[in-house]
């Protein structure tokens, strides 16, 4: 594609870089995750034994209480009898500045699901498609083609698409590690940093993820003040994509940037929010995206770029009468996240039962699987994608393997727990819990021949089974034994 065929071959492109650059990301192995899920998607009842969809950061776990205030609302859409009067007037609406209810709910609705503790201005409410369109939009408002942006890895796996495919940007990871529990740290961005302007780099921002994705953790107020500090101290912009605001469900209050803005002394031209309805409000279909910024020349050309990536009217309209409604929001920002919470202990608790330890988190659809116990070689990327395949596979699990968030450390993978039913959720853990006792039978036959040796050394008994169990999920891919579940793949990265 992309050029003229010639007996096989491709020669003379006819079409543009972008065309027939792959920095979309679709080609990638990990892609592989979502095309097995599509050919054999699981089915609690016409297909028990099919792939269950881990990979998705969806929530679904609200999604009644929005129909219930759709039935209660029909007034709310322009395609009910009830409001078909306003049918003409929205439907010719184009304007990209939006309907001005609709910025003035969403910034309501801003201040509300960061706890009520920051206002947000309607005037500087800018639409995009989504956070994808948004993270984009941003990146074109801030940089030019070759210019950097400094990442926390690991990172959302479609920021390598929506950061730098169209815009030419380049990504430099700010490598964390699992020996802080991946923390951000300002040390870790002054490295990068330095790094990245010893390389030549023109550094024009940091941007990371409140609450993260993938890890589901939250940063804490100082060490956002102190890189608020860094930034203004170097002159460069901070965008932190908030796109998981309100879905936190226990631990401390989440701190928006918006907050630190409030409270301290920082050049706000530097700071821009990321948002969207995809995940707080369980909305990804709807693509109500939102560039914040406190930097007026931002917002300006942020909106005129918002004509390729408009919100439709008749979704304004609907959301604007919604997301006015107190009582409607107040309570449903609580019980999802009750929801969540009660969904991530079931989980993890089950993941717990089979042995399996996740980072601790508060935040996310998701969390960060630590399987570097069941790595065959240790610390190898190509051991991480064996058994990444081996769920896909066996388990029929699709998970998603941390190298596709950029982890620098191989055997973390995550997995989403909201965008199923609790069934589902059930069998997705009777398959994990199954796949892990068998493998540990497998190991106690094994331990029997070697009783003594066993006995002899309990230190060396504890890495004698780790090691078998690693083969153990070798031959059990080899011999294609397998319950109908083992865990899985994930993918890749562009729908999450
Ligand atoms: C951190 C982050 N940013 C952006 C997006 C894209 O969201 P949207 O569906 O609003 O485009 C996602 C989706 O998973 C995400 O996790």
């Amino acid at each position: 594609m992309g050029s003229l065929k010639k007996s096989g071959g491709y020669t003379g492109a006819i079409l543009s870089r972008i065309a027939t650059n792959d920095q979309h990301g679709e080609n990638s192995e990990y892609f592989d995750g979502w095309k097995s899920y599509d050919k054999n998607p699981f089915h609690l009842s016409r297909n028990p034994h099919g792939i269950i969809q881990m990979g998705l950061a969806e929530n679904q776990l609200c999604l009644d209480l929005i129909k219930e205030w759709i039935k209660e609302n029909p007034k709310a859409s322009v395609c009910t009898p009830e409001g078909v009067h306003q049918f003409s007037d929205i439907a010719n609406f184009q304007d990209y500045h939006g309907l001005k209810e609709f910025r003035q709910a969403i910034a309501h609705f801003m201040g509300k699901a960061r706890g009520g503790r920051v206002t947000f201005d309607p005037e500087r409410i800018v639409m995009s498609g989504g956070a994808t369109g948004a993270n984009e939009t941003i990146m074109f408002c801030l940089a030019d083609p070759g210019d950097v942006f400094l990442v926390p890895s690991p990172y959302y796996a479609a920021f390598d698409r929506d950061l730098r495919w169209r815009t030419g940007v380049e990504i430099v990871p700010v490598h964390c590690s699992s020996s802080n529990n991946f923390k951000l740290t300002v040390e870790a961005v002054e490295w990068a940093y330095k790094k990245a302007t010893e390389s030549n780099k023109n550094v024009k921002g940091l941007l990371f993820t409140n609450p993260s994705n993938p890890l589901g953790t939250i940063l804490d107020k100082d060490t956002l003040e102190n890189l608020v500090r860094f930034v203004t101290k170097k002159n460069i912009h901070l965008v932190v994509d908030e796109i998981y605001a309100a879905t936190v469900f226990a631990g401390e209050n989440f701190v928006s940037v918006a907050e630190v803005v409030k409270d301290s002394e920082v050049n706000a031209d530097l700071i821009h929010i990321v948002y969207s309805l995809s995940k707080d409000m369980g909305l990804p279909g709807f693509r109500v995206g939102i560039v914040y910024s406190y930097n007026d020349s931002v917002v300006s050309c942020a909106r005129k770029m918002s004509s390729f990536g408009l919100v439709s009217s008749q979704t304004q309209f609907m959301l604007a009468s919604m997301l006015s409604d107190d009582s409607f929001v107040d309570n449903f920002l609580m019980e999802s996240s009750k929801r969540l919470g009660i969904r991530h202990g079931v989980f993890t608790l089950g993941l717990k039962k089979a042995g399996i330890n996740c980072l601790i988190s508060t935040a996310g659809l998701f969390v960060w699987m630590d399987l570097r116990h069941l790595l065959r070689v240790r610390n190898s990327f190509e051991s991480e994608i064996e058994l990444w395949h081996i769920i896909i596979d066996k388990v029929k699990l699709n998970v998603s393997p941390g190298s596709s968030f950029q982890c620098t450390e191989p055997g973390w993978f995550r997995v989403c727990f909201a965008n199923m039913d609790d069934d589902t959720l059930h069998v997705a853990l009777l398959r994990i819990q199954d796949f892990v006792s068998k493998n540990s039978n497998k190991t106690a036959e094994k331990a029997s021949d070697n009783d003594q040796v066993i006995q002899n050394n309990n230190a060396k008994k504890q890495k004698w089974k780790q090691s078998n169990l690693r083969l153990s999920f070798r031959r059990l891919y080899e011999d294609g034994l397998s319950s109908p579940g083992i865990m899985s793949p994930h993918s890749p990265l562009l729908r999450t």
